[in-house]
């Protein structure tokens, strides 16, 4: 994701801001773990809309209690609402890390 993302701003010349905003429509690689599972991976709502006059809340998971291997197999299987993101192992290792770090200090 951060190679992706300082590769596309190297070449800041070879593409235009249009097209930047068309591969990310259509290819949201960048979306951050933060805007569904909070700043601390403590779970978030994302948003809530009616289904056949239903109200359906569409919730992030937390995600700051899980074991290594049960968030690196999450990460690696097809989700409905998460999108996949085909992260290494040391860039997962990072993540949840970083999670780890986030709630260690409460
Ligand atoms: C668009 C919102 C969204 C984004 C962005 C997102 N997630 Fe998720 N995540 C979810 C939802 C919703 C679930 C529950 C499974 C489902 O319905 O997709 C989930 C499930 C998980 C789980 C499994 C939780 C469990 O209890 O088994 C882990 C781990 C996880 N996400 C980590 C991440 C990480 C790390 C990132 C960033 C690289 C990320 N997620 C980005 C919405 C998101």
């Amino acid at each position: 994701m951060l190679i992706f993302g300082s590769f596309v701003f190297a070449q800041e010349s070879f593409i235009t801001s249009i097209e930047y905003g068309k591969m990310l429509y259509e290819n949201p690689r960048g979306i951050g773990c933060v805007e569904c599972h909070g700043q601390a991976g403590e779970g978030k709502r994302i948003t809530e809309y009616y289904h056949k006059k239903k109200l359906i809340t569409l919730q992030g998971p937390a995600i700051n209690h899980l074991t290594f291997e049960a968030f690196a197999k999450a990460l690696g299987e097809n989700k409905k609402v998460m999108p996949k993101y085909y992260l290494t192992k040391s860039e997962i290792q990072a993540i949840f890390e970083y999670i780890e770090s986030k709630n260690s200090t409460k």
